[in-house]
């Protein structure tokens, strides 16, 4: 079996976490200011205040700049549901917008219609290692003084006209959940170069305590905080991120090989702009050519032992979320699916799997 991720520790993850146990120091502690500092430094801001995992960043960003209820957060329709849900759990809206048809990332000429006197910040979500169009939204933040909040959750590495993602916003979120390109089991982190918002999100995210003066509250605060166990994962799956980003590069264009001549499918649009680190390669089918419906190719793949994962269901299909209908995002959603990504996958599974592909197209 080809299983669709697996995390990828080869190289100090057990001495640096063994090291963090010995020292005793197994909630903070010095593997956690590492990694913050070596994290933002490389991603190129001032500041990184880590968390206990990817939406606990998204919240920890969303208080810090103060947003609740009355305010209007624009997300993208088709993503994972974490960005609307930190937007619901401080009392303001998330208002859904749709997806471009090509690169699956948020639509800016979608994000300026969508905004109202309310609007108070944009999540650009960066879609399976894809960037979003950055130049775009940021000039649309500017014009309209809105937050920029980026969703680097599955863009760890990826670069936006020679710069990393996470560099543009005024805060960027990411995770380090088991799937992703650098993992510490589950964790997180928010980067910014904005002074006052990384001391915010230091006392928020630890009860909203003041620094100095033990036990005194100033806020209503959170425990969000990453342990030092956690962080020393992190520290060692650093050292190897110039190897991992070679691995995904080599993934991507081996796929890309593969199946970008193939009718029926459509990979996820790369803009010039962006040199991405996939995080998961996706395609979009034409089910006309899988038997009509892309459950039959993810049941297939899997009796010849392919793990795939389908797209996301967009906010606008689950009820729940009560937003309205829209077109891009649904298709997009009925019809993606992403397939074995992960470091170390061989060439050979790579080919395999594209194989099966085609040998379950229909002509
Ligand atoms: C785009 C995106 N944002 C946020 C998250 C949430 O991260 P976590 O699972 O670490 O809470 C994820 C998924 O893990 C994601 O894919």
């Amino acid at each position: 079996m080809i299983p669709w991720a697996k995390p990828c520790l080869f190289g100090n993850e057990k001495d640096l976490v063994m090291d963090a146990l010995q020292s005793t120091w197994i909630s903070g502690g010095e593997y956690v200011d590492r990694f913050e500092k070596d994290f933002a430094g490389t991603i190129g801001t001032k500041y990184a205040v880590t968390t206990s995992n990817g939406t606990t960043a998204l919240h920890l960003a969303l208080l810090a700049l103060e947003v609740g209820p009355g305010d209007e957060v624009i997300v993208p329709d088709f993503t994972f549901v974490a960005c609307a849900n930190t937007v619901l759990y401080t009392g303001a809206i998330p208002v859904y917008v749709d997806i471009d048809p090509r690169t699956w990332c948020i639509d800016p000429e979608e994000v300026e219609n969508a905004i109202s006197r309310r609007t108070k910040a944009i999540i650009p979500v960066h879609l399976y290692g894809n960037v979003c169009d950055m130049e775009a939204l940021t000039d649309i933040s500017k014009k309209h003084d809105l937050f920029l909040i980026e969703d680097v959750a599955e863009a760890l590495f990826s670069k936006y006209r020679g710069r990393y993602a996470g560099s543009f916003g005024d805060v960027s979120c990411f995770s380090f959940q088991a799937t992703k390109t650098i993992t510490m089991g589950e964790g997180g982190a928010v980067l910014t170069d904005d002074k006052r918002l990384m001391e915010r999100m230091r006392i928020l995210r630890s009860h909203g305590m003041r620094e100095g003066k033990r036990y005194w509250h100033d806020f209503v605060g959170y425990n969000y905080r990453l342990t030092n166990m956690q962080a020393a994962l992190g520290c060692a799956q650093f050292e190897k991120k110039n190897l991992l980003i070679t691995e995904k590069k080599r993934i991507y264009e081996r796929y890309r090989d593969n199946l970008s001549d193939m009718e029926g499918i459509e990979l996820q649009y790369i803009a010039k702009e962006v040199e991405p680190v996939i995080w998961a390669i996706a395609l979009k089918i034409d089910p006309e050519y899988f038997k009509g419906e892309r459950e039959f190719l993810i049941k297939e793949l899997l009796r010849r032992g392919i793990e795939t994962r389908p797209g996301f269901y967009p906010f606008s299909v689950m009820p729940i979320y009560d937003a309205p209908s829209f077109p891009v995002a649904e298709s997009v959603g009925r019809n993606v699916l992403s397939l074995p990504s992960f470091p170390f996958i061989t060439d050979a599974e790579i080919d395999y799997i594209c194989e099966q592909m085609r040998d379950l197209r229909i002509e």
